[in-house]
């Protein structure tokens, strides 16, 4: 237990739900493997009955995020979408969800493709506009769904101003938090009402496990999604909680080096010559510049770039040696990517061009390895362009 009523950030992330293990003293929390727990005796047990609606592990880590985005309570599933998924199965046939235009796309294609079919109805908007949210709302909206900083645009929407409406007029505002981390900017304090992660990406910060998770704000919430672990069960292995639990204990130091070498990518980017624009909220051109200094404490890792045409990106994306061309983001390594056919596929071309996403850009999570290897890959690889 932590004797220090409000421990810092770096602090909660080793300590909360780290405990050493009660059984044996074991400083890093064990992965409970098992499926089932032995009963005393019927309707006796030590608090687990199910792998399905429990495992210790798993407490374990809800706990830590909870603590680290200042929620009252977390639930993890098996991925990003799967939390994503579970948020909207408290929803009913004619409910109404408000969604940011400009998201993962894996996101706009489980609205569209599966939940219409459950008579779901969706309204896509620039969140980063407050007035066009509140217009897109209707007396059946039950949601209002934002990610800050989008993927792969890097626009900003304004959490505080957003859950002043949200609020008045009592629908849940949840914020995809996956970009940031907990870390750099805590929606729950901002006004939000749920927060969601792909944990896959910095919260894990390794590459090598995927998962998810909703962080709530009441009890309600907590309980609902606890329901929904046991009853549709896309619930989070026990060693896939335990690789999220090993990775949050360095989030602190992790998060700092991306943001140092994301801002030098950043502003390298932005001088070569070959790069045409380039969209990251801690540059001062970035239209949000202000908004950003505000809402985040840090900038972070993740950089879109345009390079001009498909032919560019593509002759670009061949070259590079230290960045990893590859789906994700928030490992540890250097991952580039082309989100016209990679990340924002599912969009289509008439979608992504609605959005501003042309087949030029590269988005690029970046690593924290030496950033002068990093910054040399990029220049040789735009060199080939
Ligand atoms: C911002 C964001 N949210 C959610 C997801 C979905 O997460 P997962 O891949 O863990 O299902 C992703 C995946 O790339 C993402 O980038």
């Amino acid at each position: 237990m932590l004797s220090k009523k409000h421990p810092g950030f770096a602090t909660r992330a080793i300590h909360v739900g780290q405990e050493a293990d009660p059984l044996t003293g074991a400083i890093a929390v064990p992965i409970y493997a098992t499926s089932t727990y032995l009963q005393e005796e019927l309707g006796k047990n030590k608090g687990y009955e199910y792998a399905r609606v429990s495992n210790p592990t798993r407490t374990r880590l809800e706990e830590n995020l909870a603590a680290l985005e200042g929620g009252i309570a977390s639930r993890v599933f098996a991925s990003g979408m799967a939390a994503i998924h579970a948020l909207c199965t408290l929803f009913k046939s004619g409910d109404h969800v408000v969604s940011g235009h400009n998201l993962y796309g894996g996101v706009p294609r489980l609205f569209n493709q599966i939940l219409v079919n459950y008579g779901l109805e969706f309204a896509y908007v620039d969140t980063s506009d407050v007035t066009a949210v509140e217009k897109a709302m209707r007396k059946n909206t039950r949601m209002v769904y934002v990610e800050t900083p989008t993927n792969p645009l890097m626009a900003l929407s304004d959490i505080r101003a957003i859950s002043e409406v949200t609020r008045r007029k009592k629908v849940d505002l949840v914020v995809d938090n996956t970009f940031m981390s907990p870390y750099f900017q805590k929606p729950l304090a901002l006004g939000a009402d749920m927060v969601v992660h792909s944990t896959t990406k910095f919260l894990n910060g390794h590459s090598d496990g995927l998962g998810g998770v909703i962080v709530c704000s009441k009890p309600q919430q907590a309980e609902q999604f606890a329901f929904i672990q046991k009853a549709a069960g896309a619930i989070l292995s026990p060693f896939e909680c335990w690789l999220v639990l090993r990775g949050v204990k360095t989030l602190a130091v992790r998060m700092e080096q991306h943001d140092k070498n994301g801002r030098a990518v950043a502003d390298f980017l932005s001088k070569h010559k070959k790069v045409r624009e380039v969209f990251y909220p801690g540059l001062p051109s970035h239209p949000q510049y202000r908004l950003a200094q505000q809402q985040m404490t840090g900038f972070g890792a993740m950089i879109t770039f345009e390079t001009g045409s498909l032919s560019n990106a593509k002759k670009m994306l061949k070259k590079v040696r230290v960045c990893s061309l590859g789906e994700s983001l928030g490992g540890v390594e250097t991952l580039i990517s082309h989100p016209a056919t990679m990340t924002h596929l599912a969009l289509g071309e008439k979608g992504r061009k609605a959005i501003g996403i042309t087949d030029g850009m590269v988005r690029i999570s970046v690593g924290i390895e030496d950033v002068d290897d990093i910054l040399a890959d990029l220049d040789e690889a735009l060199t080939a362009i």
